[in-house]
């Protein structure tokens, strides 16, 4: 899977236009992305600008008006529904800006549903939640949990498939300055020594030394333009 020639995502001239009529907004507006293998790849810009979209469409969790999406070299748009599906729980793991937690279950549950629906048996929860700070909260139910602590689940719940795309909106917008550095440091390590893509969205200009690249969503475009970091 980890070919270093191939893109682990190549989004190409992206389009996506969400509701109707009056409310009708282009949250992606022709938006090209190419991550490489072990790269690290923040992605920053003002609230409403379609970086969730982005990474929506990255995770085929929605598809674009027009463009490609593709993975690993597999072309998004070419698989059905389902398909799209199975391959999102095998190869891409996403942690939604939400948390996303399903409220009856521990977090050891959490992990071990989402090893489940891949077909993975044996997730080491243990050692997972202990990557994300959070062993000692394993029988734990999201209703039993700080936000931040919920968001760490919810990234270890991500890793569980060992997926070689990530996807992380607002990993910290919960958590502290100590535990922000903590959280994407985890994510810097992932990608560097498992060469795992990893695409970020952050409002916290503090991590970004954490990443390779920092790129800038305004208005639905994607500027080229490395920010200094
Ligand atoms: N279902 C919808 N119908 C119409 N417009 C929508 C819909 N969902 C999102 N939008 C609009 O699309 C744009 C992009 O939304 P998106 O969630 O991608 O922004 P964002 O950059 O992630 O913002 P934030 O930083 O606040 O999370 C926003 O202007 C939003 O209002
Ligand atoms: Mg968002």
């Amino acid at each position: 899977m980890n070919d270093h020639t191939v893109p682990s995502l190549e989004v190409t001239d992206a389009v996506l236009e969400l509701g109707d009529g009056e409310s009708r907004v282009r949250a992606l507006d022709e938006v090209s992305l190419t991550v490489m293998p072990g790269e690290f790849v923040a992605i920053v810009g003002p609230s409403g600008s379609g970086k969730s979209s982005l990474l929506a469409i990255a995770g085929a969790l929605s598809r674009p008006d027009s463009g490609t999406v593709r993975v690993h070299g597999t072309d998004l748009g070419r698989l059905s529904r389902g398909a799209a599906s199975r391959f999102r729980l095998r190869n891409i793991g996403f942690v939604f800006q939400s948390g996303n937690l399903l409220p009856a279950l521990t977090a050891a549950d959490q992990l071990r549903l989402a090893g489940r629906l891949a077909g993975n048996r044996h997730v080491d929860t243990v050692n997972l939640l202990d990557s994300v700070g959070m062993a000692h909260r394993a029988k734990h139910r999201p209703g039993q949990l700080s936000g931040g602590e919920r968001q760490r689940v919810g990234i270890a719940r991500a890793l569980v498939n060992s997926p070689s795309l990530l996807l992380v909106d607002e990993p910290t917008a919960a958590l502290d300055r100590r535990r922000s550095h903590e959280v994407v440091q985890l994510l810097a390590d992932r990608a560097h020594e498992s060469d795992v893509a990893v695409v970020m969205v952050t409002h916290d200009r503090d991590v970004l030394e954490h990443c390779d690249r920092v790129l800038e969503m305004v208005d639905g475009r994607l500027s080229e333009q490395v920010l200094a970091v």
